[in-house]
């Protein structure tokens, strides 16, 4: 009897060759600006109490309450496929005592998150995100080196179209004088129910209702941004300060609230200008209350989220990333028994020294093999016979321009790295 074909789960991403190399090749470049900073690599659980999502996160968000991925395990316990990675990292800070050492403790990540979202281009069930966090100094610099790194890994993948938008949350005492104007405004409009719930939670929600008719009402609402205190002020023209002596370019956009109700003070996005409807590339911004809400000490921190499966539509939509990343060096097409062990040395010489190379096994005829290594992309092809290992001579075959030269069997790692 035939079995049907199992089918991954709906609206998940995933990457098989030859699209992974490019995924790989996104993720490595985004995150490699936050490693020359001085972030180190912090590991975790995808799964976690339910409570760390429901406090942290926020119970008026739309992660929380529409899109999280919650069941009982064994043990009777709620447990929810992480949906985002900041309340993790705070969890962890905070049971490491990593807050107790030296501080602004740097992390950065990177892995999978899950929300059960409405699938569609760019937005998925399963997606990744690379990320840093910045936790214990309230130092207006680090805002914007934060946000400088994150623009500088879209730089670093040739991303450019698309801008950086930013704003400030302020202090709990701005909010709490915004709070009160946006209340008033609320009450005077007409809201459906769980509108009006969602909104006792958490006015704020209401800038980032996606519905036209809410977008529509909201036009008029009061702005935090004119709310904000002497000292939220003062923060916030600091990080703008920064960013422009850091040369990196911004748009203020008051409206900005973020999806996550941990959110403070200074607050980003970045937005890609070909993607459509899902053009958030990555996020972030501070949180001041976040660590004590989960338990620890009260200290700020900021960070971002950078949407690897985004970042690479849009550098696909931008066509900057070339095929040339990710070829190898050399592909080797032996010819015999003989000829295959000294392949295989000669490989694993070369691989030692950095470079990429593949063999050809099987025992495929020439002209199929040769075919295999266009295919591979591969920079160089050697053919490797009997009379090839008598004399330790090969033809160095540069399959772009078609030329081949004889070389010595020992200058073949010389001349990989500096060509023909
Ligand atoms: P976020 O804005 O919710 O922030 O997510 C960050 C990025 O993840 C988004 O800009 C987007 O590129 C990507 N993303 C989110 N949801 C999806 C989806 N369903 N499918 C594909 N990509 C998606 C956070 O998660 C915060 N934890 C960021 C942060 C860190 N804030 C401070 N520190």
């Amino acid at each position: 009897m035939a079995h049907q074909k199992i089918k991954a789960p709906k609206g998940v991403s995933e990457y098989v060759p030859d699209r992974s190399r490019e995924f790989e090749f996104v993720r490595e470049t985004l995150i490699t600006p936050a490693k020359r900073a001085g972030y180190a690599l912090i590991e975790l659980p995808v799964f976690e109490d339910t409570e760390l999502f429901t406090r942290g996160v926020g119970e008026s968000t739309d992660v929380v309450s529409k899109e999280m991925y919650t069941f009982e395990d064994r043990g009777g316990r709620s447990i929810t496929l992480r949906p985002e990675g900041t309340a993790g990292v705070m969890r962890a800070v905070i049971e490491h005592g990593l807050d107790r050492g030296q501080l602004p403790v740097k992390l950065w990540y990177s892995g999978q998150f899950f929300r059960a979202e409405r699938p569609q281009a760019g937005r998925f069930r399963q997606f990744y995100q690379v990320g840093i966090e910045a936790i214990g100094l309230d130092d207006p610099a680090i805002d914007a080196e934060v946000i400088a790194i994150a623009d500088a890994g879209f730089k670093a993948l040739g991303l450019k179209q698309y801008r950086l938008e930013i704003t400030s949350l302020g202090d709990a005492q701005s909010r709490a004088a915004h709070k009160v104007e946006l209340v008033k405004f609320i009450a005077g409009i007409s809201l459906d129910e769980a509108t009006v719930a969602r909104a006792a939670v958490n006015p704020l929600r209401l800038f980032d209702d996606k519905r036209e008719e809410i977008k529509q009402v909201m036009k008029d609402a009061p702005l935090l941004l004119d709310f904000l205190s002497e000292a939220s002020l003062a923060h916030f023209a600091q990080v703008k300060m920064y960013l422009a002596e850091l040369g990196v370019e911004y748009v203020l956009n008051p409206r900005m609230v973020r999806g996550l109700d941990y959110y403070t003070g200074t607050t980003f996005e970045f937005v890609h200008d070909l993607l459509g409807a899902q053009s958030g590339i990555g996020g972030g911004g501070r949180y001041d209350g976040l660590m004590e809400q989960l338990g620890g000490q009260s200290l700020s921190g900021i960070g971002f989220g950078l949407g690897v499966d985004r970042a690479l539509l849009a550098a696909q939509a931008e066509e900057v990333i070339t095929h040339s990343a990710f070829v190898s060096d050399l592909f080797i097409i032996p010819l015999g028994q003989a000829a295959k062990k000294a392949s295989l040395k000669i490989a694993a010489t070369l691989r030692k020294e950095g470079k990429t190379v593949e063999i050809a096994f099987g025992d495929r005829a020439l002209k199929g093999a040769m075919k295999a290594a266009d295919k591979t992309g591969a920079k160089y092809v050697i053919v490797l016979g009997d009379d090839e290992l008598t004399n330790a001579v090969v033809d160095l075959k540069d399959m772009k321009t078609g030329q081949s030269s004889s070389v010595k069997i020992d200058s073949l790692l010389q001349l990989l790295t500096t060509g023909l």
